[in-house]
């Protein structure tokens, strides 16, 4: 009878065992140690380090969110901290815009990302499960040529004040201009972004370039035609490096995708 319970309790005794030896290990080895092994990899702890790494650019060429961190990225896309992010890097902008000194010959430039910078794929991205799933360029392209994505308002905001500060604002996006030109136009459009210098789209022959590459030939011809880029706000690292980046840089949150 007590040697049946004891082998029956026998496995439940070796895990509380193993637990207080793995705990207590930790506990004694490592004063670094920031999250607990009880959080695990699935703990809110791992996702804002994965998160922090993610907009530091030290995890590249990552292809989804980990599956652990769906309802952490989904609380910070919704629950109010993204559109707290992004205000706050927009008021920096705002107070570097206040330094820079225009000559109001109308080569003062600045440029913005389109996707997930002027407009928003938050509302598509919730149905990819918060970029759980794999990127879907079919769904995507449905999603795009409606033409329906919001913009996002503290980005708003920033245009509107480059606009009426004199700035000629270059619109410059990844997104294939024979395919997406008419819905992108549209869609900046009735999102409010009116005013703007020119919106550039990638062209045949861009097809297949890195986003590194072909923005930075972008850039680089409008320097060429004697545009000075004073600054560049994009939600990818690729929006934001390479040649002609720009005097000031400032990168947007983006834990939804990554665009290399
Ligand atoms: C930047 O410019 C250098 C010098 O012209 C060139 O070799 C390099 O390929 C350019 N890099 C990019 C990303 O365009
Ligand atoms: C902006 O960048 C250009 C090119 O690097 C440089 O020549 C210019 O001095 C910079 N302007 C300011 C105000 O920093
Ligand atoms: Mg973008």
């Amino acid at each position: 009878m007590i040697s049946a319970m004891t082998q029956r309790i026998r496995p439940l005794l070796l895990v509380l065992f193993l637990a207080m030896v793995s705990n207590s290990v930790v506990v004694c080895t490592s004063r670094h140690q920031y999250w607990r092994p009880s959080d695990g990899p699935e703990g809110a702890s791992y996702c804002l380090s994965w998160r922090l790494a993610v907009e530091a650019n030290n995890v590249r060429a990552w292809r989804t969110v980990p599956t652990q961190c769906l309802r952490h990225v989904e609380s910070y896309m919704i629950g109010g901290q993204y559109d707290r992010d992004i205000n706050f890097i927009i008021d920096h902008v705002i107070s570097y815009l206040d330094g820079v000194d225009l000559s109001n010959d109308g080569l003062d430039a600045w440029i913005l990302d389109v996707d997930d910078t002027c407009i928003s794929n938050l509302i598509y991205y919730k149905g990819k499960r918060f970029g759980c799933d794999p990127y879907d360029p079919d769904g995507f392209k449905t999603w795009a040529l409606r033409g329906g994505c919001p913009a996002i308002p503290g980005v708003l905001r920033l245009f509107n004040k480059l606009i009426s500060d004199g700035f000629k604002v270059f619109l410059v996006t990844g997104r294939d201009e024979s395919t997406f030109g008419q819905a992108t136009l549209d869609n900046l459009q009735n999102q409010g972004f009116i005013g703007y210098q020119r919106l550039i789209l990638r062209s045949a022959a861009y097809k297949g370039q890195s986003a590194v590459v072909y923005k930075s030939e972008i850039r680089e011809q409008l320097e060429e035609e004697g545009y000075r880029i004073w600054g560049n706000v994009g939600d990818q690292w690729s929006d934001l490096q390479g040649n002609c980046t720009g005097n000031r840089t400032f990168k947007l949150p983006n834990p939804l995708y990554f665009v290399p």
